[in-house]
């Protein structure tokens, strides 16, 4: 139940427990999460066969590797065997294969069983079909994106059609050339608040003025709260005395070199659901991934991208990632006061979104039609 009789000005948001049911984040898991794409690492992290990286999506353990002919791999992190867990590190190397510290099962990067104690006296025992259960995986951006989903949807009418909803076309975005871009700068946030709650912040500029001093210095257009980034195609401009998209306005670094005229001294704010943001500016990429671990924790892993000879150069990036950094520890302190309010006896029915903060509204329909009814 949301509440009803409103002003036409105000529209309803989920109800509070929408952000703190365990049953509502199992429901999210299973068909958001474990049902859609899913954006897991930077390709860059497996630069070699046999580097791994395991990541939790949805309620799965997924093992991401780099096979010998150098394509990238996904699996279930789960030995065929008798269910211990593969990998229990988030991230490391290992030579041809990966052995199981239970009883001793390996299998090769391709997944396949080739070699247990006392294998060969169990001829009929198929070394695929006991072999490492395969998800669905791609490639986009320099981004590996995995779907555990039987059947996985189109990326281009999801994870694109998200990115040409915000821009137009997916070319705006191709010009920015990002998979060609390197890390920078990582950062990982530990955020005390559902997921939920990070996507609608990020949706919305309404906050902007209050929270955001130095973003709105940079941008000045954001500082109305009316969240004129989200019309179609429309990048917020830098201000006239802004050089560059950094902490003090001071100049950036060597601008990608792809980008249209009209992309420069602008910035791009996408949401590609479930879990992905791409914020776009004239000579980085800010690349944020959440990994929702329960229903008020989310881990938020973010890449500051920036050309291959300006990370080479060792050239001061701070300037830059301090801005954006700023931004995120604002948001995040925002959504972690709103996180505890989510079970108070007001918020049982939600609470309400200003005009600038409607399109939230849809966000807000898409997530019950994924889930379906809550009792
Ligand atoms: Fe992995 Fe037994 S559980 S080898
Ligand atoms: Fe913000």
């Amino acid at each position: 139940m949301t509440i009803t009789n409103l002003p036409e000005s105000l529209i309803p948001t989920l109800p509070g427990r929408y952000y703190t049911d365990p049953d509502v984040f199992r429901l999210e898991q299973e068909r958001i999460f474990e049902a859609m794409w899913f954006c897991v690492a930077r390709s860059s992290e497996l630069p070699k066969p046999g580097a791994f990286r395991t990541v939790d999506v949805g309620r799965e353990s997924v093992l991401v590797t780099r096979s010998r002919g150098g394509g990238i791999r996904a699996y279930l992190n789960v030995c065929r065997h008798r269910g211990a867990k593969l990998c229990t590190e988030p991230a490391g190397e290992v030579g041809r294969a990966f052995q199981c510290p239970y009883h001793a099962w390996t299998y090769d990067l391709e997944g396949k069983l080739i070699a247990a104690p006392n294998l060969t006296k169990m001829p009929d025992v198929g070394r695929t079909e006991y072999g490492l259960a395969a998800v669905h995986v791609t490639e986009w951006l320099g981004y590996v994106w995995v779907c555990l989903a039987e059947e996985a949807p189109s990326f281009d009418e999801t994870v694109i059609a998200d990115v040409v909803g915000r821009l137009g076309e997916v070319e705006a975005l191709e010009r920015y050339d990002v998979d060609s871009l390197e890390v920078g700068r990582r950062i990982v946030y530990d955020v005390k608040a559902n997921w939920k709650l990070i996507i609608e912040n990020f949706m919305e500029c309404y906050h902007c003025a209050t929270i955001h001093p130095e973003l709105t210095e940079v941008l000045p257009e954001f500082a109305d709260g009316y969240a004129a980034q989200y019309y179609v195609g429309h990048g917020a401009e830098f201000g006239d005395e802004i050089k560059g998209f950094t902490i003090d306005g001071s100049e950036g670094v060597a601008r990608i070199p792809t980008i249209s005229e009209d992309q420069d001294r602008r910035y791009y704010a996408i949401t590609v659901r479930p879990q992905v943001f791409i914020n776009l500016v004239p000579d980085h990429v800010i690349f944020h991934r959440m990994y929702p671990v329960s229903e008020e924790r989310t881990i938020v892993e973010c890449d500051w991208l920036y050309r291959k000879d300006v990370v080479a150069s060792g050239t001061d990036v701070s300037r830059s990632v301090e801005l954006f950094d700023r931004v995120n520890r604002q948001d995040f302190d925002a959504c972690e006061r709103c996180q505890p309010a989510m079970s108070s006896r007001l918020y049982e029915q939600g609470g309400v979104l200003v005009p600038s903060e409607h399109h939230i509204g849809e966000f807000h329909h898409w997530v019950e039609s994924r889930i379906g009814p809550v009792q």
